[in-house]
């Protein structure tokens, strides 16, 4: 049986990735909530933490939107390197380094349950 991890309120999971989606930073937060070492994560492709009941649509439309070079806001459920997994409401916006390489950012708190539970009734229809 998988497990949820209940984020507590003051969790704030960041990321970044290059323009390919590689994982190029990631907080302390994101490793101990998606149960992997910082090296483990850097230079690893972002879908590594994807669990399956995601629907593509909704990274087809976080992708799209990032690159207009929009701001994304979506409920996801990622999966932990044990096989568990949490949702998290997040943000995603490019960026660029001070070198001006583009980059793309992810900033993720705790979900309401009733957030996780409208996510869950959406993605049954995608
Ligand atoms: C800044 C940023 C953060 C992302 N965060 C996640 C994430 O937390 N979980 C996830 O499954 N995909 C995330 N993605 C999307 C992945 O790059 C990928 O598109 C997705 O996991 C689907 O995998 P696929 O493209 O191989 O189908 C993120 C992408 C960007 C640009």
């Amino acid at each position: 049986m998988s497990k949820e991890i209940k984020l507590s309120q003051d969790i704030l999971i960041v990321s970044e990735t290059d323009s390919k989606g590689i994982i190029r930073y990631a907080n302390d937060d994101f490793c101990k909530i998606a149960g992997y070492s910082r090296e483990e994560l850097i230079g690893q492709p972002h879908n590594m933490v994807r669990h399956s009941d995601m629907p593509k649509a909704a990274f087809k439309d976080l992708w799209a939107t990032v690159q207009a070079g929009k701001i994304w806001k979506g409920i996801v459920k990622n999966k932990t390197k044990n096989g568990g997994y949490y949702w998290v409401n997040a943000t995603a916006y490019p960026s660029k380094t001070p070198e001006g390489e583009l980059r793309y950012i992810s900033v993720r708190v705790k979900p309401t349950q009733t957030e996780i539970n409208n996510a869950i009734e959406l993605y049954k229809t995608l």
